[in-house]
């Protein structure tokens, strides 16, 4: 005879799948990110310190990596004090050798990896197409895209030999899709986000889920006048690193998003609704 399942028991069937036994049990009592292990770069400062701190703050143990050495580990201080299981590699991701050196730290000091999020990317200032340095492209393709790639390549790997449904999240921006001022950058986040979606169907037949997100303006040390950058955004405001950083733990946790896959969810306030590009100059 065959058996009808009840909605409310096929829920239940799913959670117990994700190892909860309702929503309620998941929601009060479990952190979102219990049990999984990320590595998260450019994690000393803005968006990615607070993406490191959601996680940690879920549940995750944390390697926090960077370039710069003050900042790293003064963010993974702050989360060892707290509590949380979390540490610092200093590198450079222009270097081809630091995605291995970072993917094996994390595994030697955990055990495993089950998530990757990548903040990392250079500091940039306006600049022009025709007369942009040969070496600023460069880096800027190195950090964000070329590093990604490595860390991607070694997490999935090793996700599949361990049969973890393992997670991944590339930080993009609005630039992938608007040229504005910043070449270079553009270029970079847009292969970024090229980049997430071959993951996505690469990796996504053995469970892997790969995402973005696009910040619009979020609140940084590098900005020159917050008030008029506010202006454009249609709330009015900048966002806060945590704002993304909520987003972020959204995005990893299956209990909220075990079925998005290969896709950018932006993150900006409204800013995008509005025309907010320069026309040409000179
Ligand atoms: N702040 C925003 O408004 C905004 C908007 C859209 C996208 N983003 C993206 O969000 C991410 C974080 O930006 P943010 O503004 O919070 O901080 P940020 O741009 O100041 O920080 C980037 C981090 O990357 C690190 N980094 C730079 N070069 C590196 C290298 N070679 N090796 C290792 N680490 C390196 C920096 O030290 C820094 O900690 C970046 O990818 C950025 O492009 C930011």
């Amino acid at each position: 005879m065959t058996h009808i399942r009840s909605a409310p028991q096929k829920a239940q069937r799913a959670f117990g799948e994700c190892g909860y036994q309702s929503w309620e049990q998941a929601t009060l009592e479990t952190p979102l990110l219990k049990g999984d292990t990320a590595i998260v770069t450019g994690a000393g400062v803005g968006i990615g310190r607070a993406i490191a701190e959601a996680l940690a703050r879920e549940g995750a143990k944390v390697l926090l990596t960077d370039i710069n050495e003050a900042a790293c580990s003064t963010a993974a201080e702050t989360l060892r004090k707290e509590g949380h299981d979390a540490i610092c590699l200093v590198a450079d991701l222009a270097d081809a050798s630091a995605s291995a050196r970072i993917f094996d730290a994390a595994l030697k000091k955990f055990g495993q990896v089950s998530i990757f999020v990548h903040c990392a990317s250079p500091y940039h200032q306006e600049e022009s197409v025709s007369t942009l340095a040969e070496d600023a492209w460069t880096q800027m393709f190195d950090v964000n895209v070329k590093s990604a790639l490595r860390i991607a390549n070694l997490c999935a790997t090793h996700m599949k030999e361990r049969g973890i449904k393992g997670r991944m999240l590339l930080v993009t921006s609005l630039h992938a899709e608007t040229p504005r001022g910043v070449p270079h950058y553009s270029v970079a986040k847009a292969g970024l986000t090229a980049l997430m979606r071959e993951l996505a169907k690469a990796y996504g037949p053995h469970g892997i889920r790969v995402n973005a997100i696009a910040p619009g303006i979020v609140s940084a040390n590098w900005f020159p006048s917050a008030d008029a950058l506010a202006n454009s955004v249609a709330m009015r405001r900048l966002g806060r690193p945590e704002e993304v950083a909520g987003t972020a733990v959204a995005l990893l946790a299956d209990r909220f998003s075990g079925y998005i896959n290969g896709t950018t969810v932006v993150v900006d306030g409204g800013l995008s609704l509005h025309n907010w590009i320069p026309g040409p100059r000179g």
